[in-house]
């Protein structure tokens, strides 16, 4: 447990343990993913078993260290709904699509929130065995390494990243338009993964100069804001004047140099 020595918060701890345990059964469910049963949520939207289990695990330790403070959980929704001060902000699986289709490119994402603020979280990759993980004030880390974002300046000469829309998006063309509209100003294609959280952890790392996506959900997000922060960057939440639900996340996440290139090349669309 070497890789938390320089973070010592509570919270910190508690999360670590929390995400070591449930990936070990998540590693062996990825390695048989042909037995697992798949059951469909909505369109374009999965959940597995696996996300099902992961999320047990992740719970249970979270439960046992603080019985009282808040969870907001992918899959289980809210739990202790009275307890807003402290909150566990939990995707157990983030880049499903690609768990269930054996592509290595998901994580298990926890942040923790107090009073509204995340002071902490981790990202974790259990399949490339890294690690990103920040405390409000401590900088932001990638295994044992203390990570920064990168220093392009350009939007032209940077690599960016991006994901959706899902097929029961109502932005869909939207989508596409702005889509064009950045590929059109980038001299690297534009990338997509699959999973926000490790896009933002990689902006985080200087892997991707900027990262947008739209109709995010808190969960994939909360843990990114405090890695990106830490790691020098910038993250920005538009937005969408006709969204019911404050749960929705627009998102702009980049290395802070390029950000203001990056939201002027955008459509905004909707977009306040
Ligand atoms: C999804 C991933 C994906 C993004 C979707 C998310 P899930 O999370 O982050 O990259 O494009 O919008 O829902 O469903 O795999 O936890
Ligand atoms: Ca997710
Ligand atoms: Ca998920």
């Amino acid at each position: 447990e070497s890789k938390l020595m320089r973070l010592n918060s509570p919270q910190m701890n508690i999360i670590y343990k929390a995400c070591i345990k449930a990936s070990k059964s998540l590693i062996r469910d990825f390695g048989e993913i042909e037995k697992l049963q798949v059951s469909s949520k909505g369109p374009g939207d999965f959940v597995s078993v696996a996300d099902k289990k992961t999320e047990k695990i992740i719970i249970e330790e979270l439960l046992k260290a603080h019985p009282d403070y808040g969870i907001l959980s992918e899959e289980v929704g809210v739990i202790n709904e009275n307890n807003k001060e402290k909150r566990w902000i939990i995707d157990p699986i983030d880049g499903t699509s690609n768990f269930l289709n054996g592509i290595p490119q998901f994580a298990i994402s926890i942040g923790y929130e107090e009073k509204g603020e995340i002071t902490c979280g981790i990202i974790f990759d259990p399949i490339k065995n890294e690690m990103f993980f920040a405390e409000k004030g401590a900088g932001a880390f990638l295994n044992n390494s203390r990570i920064r974002v990168s220093n392009q300046k350009k939007i032209k000469d940077s690599i960016l990243v991006t994901g959706g829309p899902r097929f029961s998006s109502k932005r869909r063309s939207e989508t596409f338009d702005e889509y064009i509209k950045i590929s059109n100003r980038v001299n690297i294609p534009i990338r997509k993964y699959g999973s926000a959280s490790l896009d933002i952890a990689n902006v985080a790392c200087g892997r991707f100069d900027g990262f947008w996506q739209w109709e995010l959900n808190y969960w994939d997000v909360a843990a990114g804001i405090i890695i990106l922060k830490e790691a020098g960057g910038f993250i920005e939440f538009l937005k969408n004047s006709s969204e019911k639900s404050s749960l929705k996340k627009n998102v702009v996440a980049t290395n802070s140099k390029i950000h203001q290139e990056l939201l002027d090349s955008l459509l905004k669309k909707n977009i306040e």
